[in-house]
């Protein structure tokens, strides 16, 4: 190697060995064997030489160029070896620092509400049930006593859709078709709880083109409309947590149902504000009434044998009543501040036990 070489190859080097990162390293590659690199103008320029001297000066410049990558790869791997050192020298994990608590989430009024509802029926003997949001018509209607010309049907401000072959499906109005799902999918004696969404077109401040509804079931042998008020009322006063909560039924009228009450609950509403409990005042709560025998027939069950009371209310409504939730629409709008006033504690028990464990 010629003395020109040679010293090119020493101040290579000694720029490998002061480089003291990653980046300067990278810097002297650059210098001596990139593009425009010492050690590649050096063999570009090879051309240029006499012929008798090109092949030694070619080999001289191949090991030079070999000398200084090896020493390249040999500072790349000192330099990490030097910063895992580092590493490990500086770092440390303190595991007795404790856990930085996580942001907790909360549970939305509407679920807790159903946790409650599930929480108190279920002590009463009753088992959760679900059908589709998509219902046929005979199920969300026919089946329930509403033939197509019903007038209750118009009523319902049913959202329509485009079904195969002509039919037309529903967005269940109500949670009330389940009631014939049941009945068809189990043997009696039954008693189940439905909690659910339904869908209306309809929507201000206590009104939501989707809100959500409970319905119960119960069939038996002898089932009669004291059963209905005995369970009611003591579902009443259960989740409003009021023991001597004044609760009326008031007959009224469904399709289903025959006869059919409405159930009221007694509150005030002095200086304008609400309160659930003793008063002059009534507040609807929800529908019931002893299945009607078209509707157990429906179900695929004998009326003469089975006979039973059904209810269905609305969650929002109930929940917006407990938890006094002025406007429903604020229920859906997704807004952190609002979820973290209303929201409940994930692992806290709702309804009786929860009562009974204070
Ligand atoms: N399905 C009725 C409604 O949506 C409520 C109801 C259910 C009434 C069961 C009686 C029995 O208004």
């Amino acid at each position: 190697m010629s003395d020109e070489l040679t010293a090119l190859r020493d101040e290579l080097e000694g720029a490998v060995l002061a480089a003291g990162s990653l980046e300067a390293l990278e810097d002297v590659r650059v210098r001596a064997l990139g593009r425009r690199g010492a050690v590649t103008e050096l063999m570009k320029s090879l051309g240029k030489a006499a012929p008798e001297e090109r092949r030694e000066r070619g080999q001289a410049l191949n090991r030079l160029k070999q000398a200084v990558a090896d020493a390249i790869d040999a500072r790349k791997e000192a330099l990490a070896q030097s910063e895992l050192e580092r590493r490990l020298a500086e770092e440390r994990i303190d595991i007795t620092l404790p856990v930085r608590p996580a942001p907790e989430g909360s549970l939305h009024p509407i679920s807790q509400t159903i946790d409650e509802i599930t929480q108190i029926f279920g002590e009463m003997g009753f088992r959760w049930a679900e059908g589709p949001d998509i219902e046929d018509d005979w199920y969300n209607f026919t089946a329930l006593n509403m033939p197509p010309e019903h007038p209750a049907r118009q009523e319902m401000d049913t959202f329509y859709l485009v079904g195969e072959a002509g039919s037309r499906p529903v967005l269940r109005t109500h949670t009330s078709p389940v009631q014939i799902r049941t009945m068809l999918d189990k043997p009696p004696p039954l008693r189940v709880i439905v909690p659910g969404r339904t869908y209306r077109s309809d929507h201000d401040a206590t009104h939501s083109p989707m809100f959500h509804q409970v319905e119960g079931l119960a069939i038996g042998r002898s089932i009669h409309m004291g059963h209905l008020k005995g369970c009611l009322i003591a579902f009443c006063r259960a989740f409003f947590g009021v023991a001597d909560l004044p609760v009326r039924f008031r007959p009224s009228h469904f399709p289903f149902t025959e006869p059919s009450a409405e159930v009221d609950i007694g509150c005030t509403r002095e200086g304008g504000q609400l309160r659930i409990g003793a008063g002059g005042d009534w507040l609807e709560i929800l529908g019931s009434g002893m299945v009607h025998p078209k509707v157990i027939a429906n179900g695929g069950l004998d009326p003469e044998e089975w006979q039973g009371f059904a209810f269905g209310m609305g969650i929002e409504r109930i929940a917006m009543l407990k938890y006094g939730i002025p406007d429903l629409r604020t229920m859906y709008d997704s807004d952190l501040r609002w979820l973290r006033h209303y929201g409940f504690r994930p692992l806290d028990i709702p309804g009786l036990i929860a009562e009974a464990a204070e």
